[in-house]
């Protein structure tokens, strides 16, 4: 038997309710805070994620779905092709291609939908999985470098969560500095690296020499007492990146959302500058990150574009939803059911065609009322009526109605309550009204 591929899986129905109930709450938010979407492709030029995201990371040395794309004709040159292992590269550059510098504005973008790494699959943890990015970005004079586009983010960021009923995170909030200040962290942790660095696995050995940051990032449980006595960024931030910092910190104080400071997150992506950050959840177990993100001020450059720094997230929607289906499981939060229930495609009227001939008339019927704004679930006239009435309560359809000849020559139609069993005669013109009509 043909499976999906491991890694990968399928989202049936209902559980596509709770993803689409995010999905619709992301984007009323997001349009509160005068975001607007952008759709990029899935697959790029591998050179984009290398170049942004970082030849050292995890996620570009171990986790691409790369591939030589032939050319077509003998002529055509091949190129090599990434699935995207994230977003925010494939936003910026078409940024810069499209030129939206020009506008003199900041572009508040979001995105939607399914990103690609090779990782070891695990709760939580997929090859290919979904996420909810948004980012901020556009020239200095549209104040892309201001603290207070950090802060309108992450509070935008804690009103999404507080919208969808998740309580209960924590926001872990870091400056990784500048490119004015961090060739000095970087001398101050080889300095400190170089004693250890025998002891440690051969990417921290690499990584000491071309990009010592990312041994920060490292997870192998042998080097973590080493890499905890290492210097903190926050001590080498220069002034402009911490008053920066302290900024972001002042403007969450004032808007009343919590955070912590973690020293040691730096993120797996080379892109970030200044702050960084991620929001946990307890529930999550130990791929505990709902989300992540961060600023990018030479992200553009780095990429052949104008001067335009940024700042962005990604919420990992796989983990948002395993989070809201755990509390909908165990009853806590009854906001949520009450919230995604119009997302669960109720039908309002099973249609039951009673005898020979009838399949014409309910197609008639169902057809009138559909124009009404009436979900209709059909039957058909060779079921028996308990075999519908049965099918009608399996679909959670609140009524059902009976459609056989004496109803229609009387144009008249038995509507039955599948909740109550209440069964009255309703004339034609009035059903879909009846129907329409809020539950009690
Ligand atoms: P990231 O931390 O790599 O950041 O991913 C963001 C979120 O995506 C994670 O916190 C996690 O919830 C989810 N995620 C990542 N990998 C997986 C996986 N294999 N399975 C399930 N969920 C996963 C970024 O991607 C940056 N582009 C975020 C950003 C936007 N920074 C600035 N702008």
């Amino acid at each position: 038997m043909i499976k999906a591929v491991r890694g990968t899986r399928d989202l049936l129905p209902p559980d596509t309710a709770l993803w689409n109930f995010v999905e619709a709450a992301a984007r009323d938010v997001f349009r509160l805070y005068n975001f607007r979407e952008i759709r990029t492709p899935i697959f790029e030029q591998t050179q984009l994620f290398a170049r942004s995201v970082g030849e050292e990371t995890d996620i570009v040395s171990k986790e691409m779905y790369t591939w030589e794309d032939r050319g077509r004709a003998a002529s055509d040159k091949g190129e090599s092709l990434t699935l995207r292992p994230e977003a925010t590269a494939g936003i910026v550059r078409a940024y810069i291609e499209h030129d939206l510098n020009r506008t003199g504005l900041l572009q508040k973008l979001y995105m939607m939908g399914p990103m690609f790494r090779r990782e070891r699959p695990q709760k939580g943890r997929y090859r290919q999985f979904f996420q909810i990015d948004a980012e901020v970005i556009g020239p200095p004079a549209a104040g892309s470098e201001s603290p207070s586009v950090d802060a309108e983010l992450l509070e935008m960021l804690a009103q999404y969560l507080e919208r969808i009923g998740i309580t209960g995170w924590t926001l872990e909030l870091n400056s990784v500095g500048c490119a004015n200040d961090r060739p000095k962290y970087n001398e101050a942790l080889r300095a400190a690296l170089a004693k250890d660095i025998d002891k440690m696995c051969e990417d921290c050995r690499r990584r000491a020499v071309t990009n010592p940051l990312r041994v920060l990032d490292c997870k192998v449980p042998e080097d973590q007492p080493i890499i905890e006595k290492l210097p903190r960024m926050l001590d080498y931030l220069d002034e402009s990146c911490r008053q920066h910092f302290q900024a972001v910190q002042d403007l969450l104080a004032a808007v009343g959302v919590p955070y912590v400071i973690n020293s040691r997150m730096v993120r797996g992506l080379d892109y970030y500058t200044r702050t960084a950050f991620e929001f946990t959840h307890g529930a999550l177990g130990a791929q505990n990150a709902i989300l992540g993100g961060g600023r990018y001020d030479g992200l553009s450059e780095s990429l052949g574009g104008p001067k335009a720094p940024g700042i962005g997230f990604a919420i990992g929607e796989d983990r948002l939803v395993s989070i809201l289906a755990a509390q909908f499981a165990q009853g806590q939060n009854p906001q949520i059911a009450e919230d995604f229930g119009p997302f669960l495609n109720r039908p309002d009227a099973y249609l039951a065609p009673l005898g020979t001939g009838m399949n014409r008339e309910a197609a008639k019927l169902a057809s009138e009322l559909r124009k009404q704004a009436i979900a209709v679930e059909l039957g058909d006239e060779s079921f028996r009526l308990k075999k519908s009435l049965e099918t009608a309560s399996k679909i959670y359809a609140r009524y059902a109605v009976i459609v056989g000849e004496n109803e229609v020559k009387a144009d008249a139609f038995a509507l039955k309550n599948l909740a109550t069993g209440e069964q009255v005669t309703v004339p034609r013109a009035e059903l879909a009204r009846r129907i329409g009509l809020p539950e009690k």
